[in-house]
């Protein structure tokens, strides 16, 4: 059967076994249903970086819980794990730690200040699938980790995401759930069908960004299924339909688009080495080597001081850019306070997003890229 198969390959990537795989509609849900496996609740705390997606924090409100933010150390992207005692309460249950860009937390100082403290942890893997972190695989260190297949993470399926449990005492409470999963109906496949065709066949460098906006703005107005709806950008209620199962589309393009995976990879590796030599050499910000182990890299993050004008001039020479996190809690831009989030209190997780662009890392060739920041250097920080 195509689940199992799906589950075998994932398993063997993650190295471990296919029974602790689950899949699910987007990564969202699967942290969704790993958090109310671990019996996160009302009056409940979970601890996650104040440098996020804002369906991070939905997922633990739509649980009647609330997130606490830490701050992110300018360096990693990730929490900084100095400020971590202090945001701990009696109501804390679970830690989160993130994959930023594919760059690790502090892994093991975090479990083991969690385990001091008798709390669960788990790690945000989707930007992270199939890089490593001293030596064993993105996911591995913590209770249970959770990964996206959407557009543009490690292997895309449109969207798509599952969660691995590695802490065996929470194997039960997240299979018995698995009957509460809602089936993708027809309309869901279809759309999916033809949006994956869209993106192989239509999406070139000259088209890019026409679809990407076209698409926001649709999945904005709920016109077409998004990465992230309207609902979850406006309100913080759980959207109808939200805990849903893995489709057999996202499935079947698992398992094809999973066998690149390898060869992607490796040019993520290599790029995310030319752009940190380039940026180096020329005196700007880089991701310090020390900072990577086996890391993936999904993109490079680059700081810009003139961001208009960065992207304008990348896109009138087709460079497609990445905007992830310019805003702290991305893409959400204004009433932050409505998800707990307090902009004075996360400095350097707002500094960050205010100059935060993305360059790619699973291109071929990256000469026009490096070409594209010589012009541009004096816009980089
Ligand atoms: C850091 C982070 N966590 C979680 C998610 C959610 O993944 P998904 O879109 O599969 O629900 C995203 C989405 O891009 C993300 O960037």
């Amino acid at each position: 059967m195509r689940i199992q198969k799906y589950k075998n390959r994932i398993a063997a990537i993650v190295e471990t076994t296919p029974e602790r795989v689950f899949l699910y509609w987007k990564g969202r849900v699967a942290l969704y249903a790993v958090l109310k496996a671990m019996g996160v609740g009302e009056e409940d705390e979970v601890i996650i970086p104040a440098f996020t997606c804002v369906v991070v924090p939905n997922a633990i409100i739509y649980l009647g819980a609330k997130p606490v933010y830490v701050d992110i150390s300018p360096d990693t992207y990730n929490m900084d794990i100095s400020k971590l005692e202090s945001a701990i309460t009696p109501r804390t249950k679970v830690i989160i730690c993130q994959n930023t860009f594919g760059l690790s937390s502090n892994l093991e100082q975090i479990t083991e200040f969690a385990r001091k403290h008798t709390l669960f942890t788990v790690e945000d893997c989707t930007h992270g699938f199939g890089g490593y972190y001293k030596g064993k695989p993105n996911g591995s260190f913590c209770d249970a980790a959770f990964y996206s297949t959407q557009w543009n993470k490690p292997y895309s399926t449109g969207i798509g995401g599952f969660l691995v449990v590695n802490n065996k005492s929470l194997l039960e409470s997240v299979k018995a759930l698995e009957h509460e999963k809602i089936k993708p109906g027809l309309l869901d496949n279809i759309t999916l069908i033809m949006l994956l065709f869209l993106r192989e066949y239509l999406i070139n460098k000259h088209t890019y960004y026409f679809f990407i906006n076209l698409y926001r703005i649709l999945s904005k107005k709920n016109l077409i299924i998004g990465s992230t709806q309207g609902d979850e950008m406006s309100d913080i209620k759980i959207p109808i339909n939200y805990f849903k199962e893995m489709s057999f589309v996202q499935i079947v393009a698992g398992i094809k688009r999973l066998k690149k995976l390898k060869q992607v990879n490796y040019l993520r590796k290599k790029n995310a080495k030319d752009y940190t030599a380039f940026l180096k050499a020329n005196n700007k910000k880089f991701v310090r080597e020390s900072l990577f182990d086996d890391h993936l890299f999904l993109k490079y993050p680059i700081l810009v001081r003139d961001r208009e004008l960065f992207f304008s001039n990348a896109r009138k020479n087709k460079i497609i850019l990445g905007d992830w996190f310019i805003s702290p809690l991305y893409p959400i831009k204004e009433n932050l306070c409505l998800w707990f989030y307090d902009k004075d209190l996360h400095t350097n997780s707002v500094e960050a997003s205010k100059k935060m662009l993305n360059l790619p890392t699973d291109i071929e060739d990256n000469r026009k890229i490096k070409r594209f920041l010589k012009d541009n250097l004096d816009l980089i920080e």
